[in-house]
């Protein structure tokens, strides 16, 4: 039940610190050490490459959890669209592990590849939030997001979820491969979910922003490097689906690539910047699109702020932004919807769980 709130969505993103805090919950043992199902860890370690298949913000998520792996389990990853894969099959290495990622476990797109794994005699994992569902059901392993049902069509509470699940599954396959990770991840997705709590708090910066950014627009770009980048993807996907709003996200130095064609006089462009190693460039990107008249809201994070930025993320750790980082865009999303007088929970032309292919 939606109780108080006007919409599942909204009521789906408040619930974001409260599924962080479940997630540790399942996912620690008696010790309060992170924790995975010994026989996942068995073929995580196995793996000499690690396939993620998934659709849409499931896929979103799948970018993001690339980093994660490669960077603390240190296993080569791809990240493929369910839809393109059957066709477009990269050459297996020896020993593929396929994570399937999906939060309704019914993707008819990814049921088709884990079938066509199956065969092939692979061993798949898949992460869903939806115990019993197809993928779950035909995979040989299942980690649970522990998201609660996700009723909005536009994924909110489960993408984070999903990058969460991702983390802890990285850092405990790091762990079992003999790498350290040099940071307390428990700790540190606690301070995600505090993280979370201040943003939920702020809605009203973000209600403004959609209304001065994106009341009367046609379209808005979303630029960030690094994972930044793959939280633009999700961004522009969320604003497309319930805003209408056409949006895309891009690669901030790829715009010069010819997107920057595109901006015009008042332009949204959102920049996200929340990686040191990268905040003198993206700052850049802005300066190139805002020369050319776009209207930029720089979402920037603690430490890495200027006074151009229109919203400061609170800190957390330089891998885990993307949980915090796309809360803002999910809320301008949900606003900016609201403020075009959109169906925000039930947008045209979708459905929930997209069974067909
Ligand atoms: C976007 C959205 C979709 C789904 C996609 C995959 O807000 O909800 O893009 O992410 O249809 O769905 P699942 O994760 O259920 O496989």
């Amino acid at each position: 039940e939606k109780g108080t709130y006007p919409h599942y969505m909204l009521k789906e993103i408040d619930e974001q610190p409260l599924v962080m805090r479940k997630i540790i919950q399942n996912y620690q043992d008696g010790e309060g050490a992170l924790e995975i199902d010994s026989d996942i860890v068995k073929a995580m370690k196995k793996a000499d490459r690690i396939y993620i298949i998934a659709a849409g913000t499931s896929y979103h998520a799948g970018l993001v959890g690339k980093q994660f792996i490669e960077r603390m389990a240190k296993v080569p990853v791809e990240v493929h669209i369910s839809s393109e894969f059957g066709y477009n099959m990269p050459l297996l290495s020896e020993k593929p592990l396929f994570i399937f990622i999906s939060q309704s476990g019914e993707t008819a797109d990814s049921r088709q590849v884990l079938v066509q794994v199956k065969e092939m005699g692979h061993p798949a994992l898949t992460i869903t939030n939806v115990p019993g569902s197809t993928l779950s059901r035909e995979a040989d392993y299942t980690l649970l997001l522990h998201a609660g049902p996700e009723i909005a069509v536009a994924s909110t509470k489960a993408y984070t979820a999903q990058l969460a699940v991702l983390a802890i599954l990285a850092e405990v396959t790091a762990k079992s491969r003999g790498f350290a990770v040099e940071f307390d991840l428990v700790k540190e997705l606690g301070i995600v979910a505090s993280a979370m709590e201040s943003l939920t708090d702020s809605k009203e910066a973000f209600e403004d922003i959609a209304r001065e950014f994106l009341t009367v627009t046609r379209n808005c770009f979303f630029i960030g490097r690094g994972i930044d980048f793959y939280v633009g993807l999700e961004g522009a996907l969320k604003l497309k689906e319930i805003s209408y709003i056409q949006a895309e996200g891009f690669a901030g130095g790829e715009l010069k690539h010819g997107t920057i064609a595109l901006i015009e006089q008042g332009t949204p462009v959102i920049a996200l910047a929340t990686q040191d190693f990268v905040n003198l460039s993206i700052r850049g990107n802005v300066k190139e699109v805002a020369a050319r008249g776009a209207n930029p809201c720089i979402i920037s994070m603690k430490g890495l702020e200027t006074d151009e930025d229109r919203f400061v993320l609170p800190e957390v750790h330089h891998l885990l932004t993307p949980l915090i980082s796309v809360i803002p865009l999910q809320l301008i999303s949900y606003y900016a919807a609201l403020h075009r007088d959109c169906d925000v929970d039930k947008p045209r032309n979708l459905a929930k769980s997209v069974t067909v292919e």
